[in-house]
């Protein structure tokens, strides 16, 4: 089958024919045999590419796999074969899911307690682009903020993977929601997913643009801050929050962990909640089964939708991993595999 194997540490952006290239792109890789008698393979149709696994390839991500691995997180397909106890899924079946490791290929096996059917009218590129993303805005913002209608949410990052789900997510939550990105196309496409407030943090300070729209809407201040990014924004942030308001720290993909205060803290009665959404699966794996299944519940019905700015065969993975790291993507990037049809699912 078709994989990408990271071989050694290092940048996922060189071509993958060049010797320095820490990936290896095979089409020749063992297809994986079923692990235990609950156990399902799946044709792997769509695998979206995570900030994470980036990291993970450049040795600067948390959970460092021994080498050689294949990388790759959530996914979606077809199922391909069961084990002899399996009763939730059948050889043909619509899915997705998620691992730490695995998707960038052309079959995985998972569990079958691991796996979620993809409803009946869901795009299943879509549904494969989801888990991560939009798991981890669901359950930052609704099961831990309680994001209610009326309250104010600024997203950092917000035409990123997690930023896109972050409002589409404030927006079911009926909250106002206020996205910060940088650059024309990313204010255009944010615009089009209707926020309520836009901040170019390449031209303005986030202070100035959010206090004057908090001010035309006789608001007082930010409830909830999401932030994939850190560093100076989020120090800017801080400036525009609410008594009580809520952090949800999310990610650093400004390369700066930022420093929030005690003090301030305290005096404004702040809660900062530090969220991986991953390690739910080990401590809260209820959670991350309902999140999903409401997710997906919601794609069918057409509340949320997954925006795909790029997509690559696993052959060109270089080309998406080059597209994350020059901040160019709307949403989602992703990889397809060979076996994969050209017409929605
Ligand atoms: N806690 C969790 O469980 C969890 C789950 C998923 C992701 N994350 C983290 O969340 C962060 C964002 O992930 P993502 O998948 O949304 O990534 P993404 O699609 O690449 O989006 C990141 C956004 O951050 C902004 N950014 C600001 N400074 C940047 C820099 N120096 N380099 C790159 N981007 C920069 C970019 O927006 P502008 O160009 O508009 O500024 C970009 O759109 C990552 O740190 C990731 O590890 C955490």
């Amino acid at each position: 089958m078709e994989a990408l194997v990271c071989t050694k540490l290092g940048d996922p952006t060189l071509p993958l024919t060049d010797q320095s290239s820490p990936v290896v792109f095979t089409s020749s890789h063992p297809i994986p045999p079923l692990t235990s008698s609950t156990s399902v393979r799946v044709r792997v149709v769509a695998t979206s590419l995570n900030y994470a696994n980036y990291l993970q390839i450049l040795g600067k991500y948390q959970e460092k796999p021994p080498l050689p691995f294949v990388p790759g997180s959530d996914y979606s397909g077809v199922v391909d074969a069961v084990g002899d106890s399996v009763n939730l899924f059948k050889v043909g079946d619509r899915v997705c899911s998620f691992g730490s490791l695995g998707s960038f290929a052309g079959f995985i096996v998972a569990d079958q307690k691991d796996l979620f059917l993809v409803p009946d009218g869901c795009d299943l590129v879509a549904a494969g682009a989801m888990p991560v993303a939009f798991g981890t805005s669901h359950v930052a913002l609704v099961h831990r903020a309680h994001l209610k209608a009326g309250q104010v949410l600024l997203i950092l990052g917000a035409a990123g993977g997690v930023g896109v789900s972050a409002i589409q997510i404030g927006k079911v939550c009926g909250a106002v929601v206020i996205a910060v990105a940088r650059g024309t196309e990313k204010l255009q496409f944010l615009k089009s997913m209707g926020v309520d407030h836009i901040v170019d943090s390449g031209k303005e300070s986030i202070i100035d643009s959010v206090k004057s729209f908090l001010k035309t809407r006789k608001l007082r201040g930010v409830d909830v801050l999401y932030d994939p990014v850190g560093g100076k924004l989020t120090k800017e942030s801080m400036k525009v929050l609410n008594w009580g308001a809520q952090i949800l720290v999310i990610g650093f993909a400004s390369g700066e962990v930022p420093v929030i205060p005690a003090n301030i803290a305290l005096v404004k009665n702040w809660t900062v909640h530090g969220l991986y959404w991953g390690s739910h699966k080990i401590h809260q794996p209820h959670v991350l089964n309902d999140s999903l299944n409401q997710l997906l519940q919601w794609l069918s019905k057409g509340l949320i939708s997954v925006n795909i700015s790029h997509s690559y065969p696993l052959s060109k993975a270089n080309l998406a991993f080059a597209a994350l790291k020059d901040r160019k993507v709307l949403g989602k990037v992703m990889l397809v595999t060979g076996a994969s049809p050209k017409s929605k699912l």
